[in-house]
């Protein structure tokens, strides 16, 4: 594969390299003067679904900073909207679906066998910004987690206590899990169609993760991402597996097929280390909050990350989660500078601080 230089490619198979790779979550949005001019011209469905627009806002956070990863914009909701629910962005309050999943029948009416189709626009984004991204940098493609998007087709819209998502679950849980696997089969579609078209990595966001109790975790959540990572296998591209929840989740996860663990900000990134760096390959995960505070403050956070690992490869830097659109620039500048210079320190020198 043309890639297999990149940095995040081998921190990803853990390859020598000579610094630590970083890229944000969210890295192409609202906090970026430039996301901000365009979205003044463009709803956020427009700027998804044109694909010259799509690529260009792919490609802001790429020109301004020294990311090591583009990844894809487009929005986990695009498999709901492509299975028959409408979807709208309002200004004020977030995505909307409708009409929610309340029932079997709803189950039984989403619309299955046009997905690809339906996702085409994501498909030629992906081209032309393959053409236009510097071969070095590799494209991440993504999808929700089945667990992740059930939820939000059932609530309909974001939620604070997920009534309706829970009454489903815990009322109906084989109709519950009949979603997640057409959901799985879906995804893993979408998933294959990003590669084909050109990413070279995948990442799988459950995001809702942490709303589900630990033992739990293994009913409704790991075993779709399990099979999700070891249908994607045979195709050689390495996925990242991004779950909130916390440590016992990630035990589920354990004889997963993923190469990446993506570690939310709540959750020891030491003791994740100690569990699972001699399976995986790490993600994360500084609280995105630390970007309000003081650059003395953010210089700590990314030692205490940094020092973990040392010279070690394997760890891919990143937030914990998404970066929040007020956050200044000049510390996300910051951040990205410091993680460079730092971690050019640890893997130069061989360096190993107590
Ligand atoms: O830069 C990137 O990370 C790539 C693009 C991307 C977006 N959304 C763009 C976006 C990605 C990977 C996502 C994933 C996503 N979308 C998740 C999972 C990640 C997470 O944050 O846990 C979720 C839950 C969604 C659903 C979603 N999309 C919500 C809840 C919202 C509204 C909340 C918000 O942040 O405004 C969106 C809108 C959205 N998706 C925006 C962007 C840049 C903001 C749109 C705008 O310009 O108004």
């Amino acid at each position: 594969m043309k890639n297999n230089k990149s940095l995040l490619l081998k921190a990803i198979n853990k390859s020598p390299l000579e610094r630590t790779p970083i890229w944000i979550m969210r890295q192409a949005g609202r906090y970026l003067p430039e996301y901000r001019a365009l979205r003044r011209k463009y709803d956020f469905l427009t700027l998804c679904k044109t694909p010259e627009l799509a690529t260009e806002i792919t490609l802001q956070p790429i020109r301004r900073f020294g990311l090591d990863a583009a990844i894809l914009f487009a929005d986990i909701l695009f498999i709901p909207e492509a299975l028959g629910q409408e979807l709208i962005f309002s200004e004020r309050g977030g995505p909307v679906l409708s009409p929610p999943i309340r029932s079997f029948s709803d189950i039984q009416s989403l619309k299955t066998e046009a997905l690809s189709e339906n996702l085409l626009f994501v498909n030629q984004t992906i081209q032309i910004i393959r053409h236009e991204l510097n071969d070095h940098i590799p494209l991440i493609g993504f999808s929700g987690a089945p667990f992740t998007l059930a939820v939000y087709m059932i609530e309909g819209q974001s939620s604070r206590n997920f009534h309706q998502a829970k009454s489903f679950m815990y009322e109906a849980p084989n109709h519950f899990h009949q979603l997640l696997q057409k959901l799985t089969k879906e995804i893993i579609e979408y998933l294959k169609m990003q590669i084909t078209a050109g990413v070279e990595v995948v990442q799988l966001f459950e995001t809702w993760g942490n709303i589900l109790p630990p033992h739990l975790f293994g009913e409704f959540s790991s075993p779709y991402l399990k099979k999700i990572a070891t249908e994607l296998k045979p195709l050689g591209v390495p996925v990242i597996l991004y779950v909130r929840g916390g440590m016992t989740h990630l035990f589920e996860l354990q004889d997963s097929q993923a190469q990446v663990l993506g570690i939310d900000w709540q959750t020891d990134l030491a003791q994740v280390k100690d569990n699972f760096f001699p399976k995986f390959s790490l993600q994360g995960n500084l609280d995105p909050g630390v970007l309000y505070g003081s650059k003395e403050f953010i210089s700590r956070e990314i030692r205490h990350i940094l020092s973990l690992f040392q010279n070690e490869s394997g760890h891919i830097f990143n937030l914990g989660h998404g970066i929040p659109p007020d956050v200044p620039l000049d510390k996300v500048e910051f951040l990205i500078e410091t993680v460079h210079s730092l971690s050019t320190k640890y893997h130069q020198k061989g360096h190993h601080e107590q």
